[in-house]
C-alpha cells in the first residue's frame, strides 16, 4: 500500500496479478451502500482506492478504544449488510485487521479474496480466524480474540452452515504456518462449543 496525498492509496502486488475481480466486487458493493473504499482505478496488478483516515479496528481494541463487544457485533453486522447486497458476495477474510474504523464508520479494506458464494462460509470463516488466534497460547492477543468471538457468535446467528468449508479454505491458505494448520481442529472445536 502507498499513500499519494491525503485522499489516494495504490495497492498493487509485487508480484503481479490482476485486480480486475478485486475492483469489480468493491465498486459493485459500494454501489449497494456497503461500506468500501471508493475504487478510482484499477488495472493489471494497481489498484487505486480512496485513502481512509482512521485505525484498524485490531489497532482500536488494542488501544481499548473500541470493546471486546462492540468488535464483535460490528463484525457480525457488516456480515449482516454484505448478505443484503444482492449476488452472494463473500468478503473472505473479514477479521479485525480488515475493518478500518473512520468517521463514516466502519469500512471493510482487503478484498483480494472476494468471490461469490453461499454466505454462511464467510460468517464461519471469520469466527474460525478469531478461534485461530484464541487457541494460539503463544498469541498476545488470545483472550481478546476469544471474547470477540463469543460477541460476534452471538450476534451473528448461526455460523456453523460452512465450517466445512471454512476449515477447507484455511487449511489450504499457503500464509499458514505448520503450528496454525495443526491448531485448526481446536479452533473449530471451539467455535462449535462457543455456539
Ligand atoms: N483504503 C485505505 N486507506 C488507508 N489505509 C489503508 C487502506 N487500505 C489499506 N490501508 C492500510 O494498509 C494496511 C494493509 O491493508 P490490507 O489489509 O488491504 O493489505 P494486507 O494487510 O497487505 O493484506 P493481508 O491482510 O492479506 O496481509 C491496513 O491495515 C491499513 O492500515
Ligand atoms: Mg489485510
Amino acid at each position: 500500500m502507498y499513500a499519494f496525498g491525503d485522499a489516494l492509496v495504490l495497492r498493487t502486488y509485487r508480484a503481479g496479478g490482476d485486480v480486475t475481480t478485486e475492483a469489480a466486487i468493491m465498486r459493485h458493493v459500494g454501489r449497494h451502500g456497503f461500506p468500501v473504499p471508493e475504487v478510482f482505478g484499477a488495472g493489471g496488478r494497481d489498484l487505486w482506492l480512496e485513502r481512509l483516515h482512521g485505525q484498524t479496528m485490531l489497532l482500536a481494541v488494542t488501544r481499548k478504544e473500541l470493546t471486546h463487544d462492540d468488535a464483535g457485533t460490528v463484525l457480525a453486522n457488516l456480515h449482516h449488510r454484505l448478505r443484503g447486497v444482492p449476488g452472494r458476495i463473500l468478503h473472505l477474510d473479514l477479521h479485525p485487521a480488515n475493518v478500518m474504523m473512520t468517521a463514516r464508520g466502519p469500512v471493510v479494506i482487503d478484498w483480494r479474496n472476494a468471490r461469490t458464494g453461499p454466505p454462511g462460509l464467510d460468517v464461519a470463516l471469520t469466527a474460525l480466524i478469531l478461534a485461530q488466534v484464541a487457541v494460539d497460547p503463544e498469541h498476545p492477543a488470545r483472550t481478546a480474540a476469544r471474547e470477540i468471538l463469543t460477541a460476534f457468535l452471538r450476534a451473528a446467528g448461526d455460523p456453523l452452515s460452512d465450517m466445512d468449508g471454512a476449515v477447507a479454505m484455511r487449511r489450504a491458505d499457503p500464509n499458514l504456518s505448520e503450528a496454525e494448520t495443526g491448531r485448526l481442529a481446536a479452533a473449530r472445536l471451539m467455535v462449535e462449543s462457543a455456539v
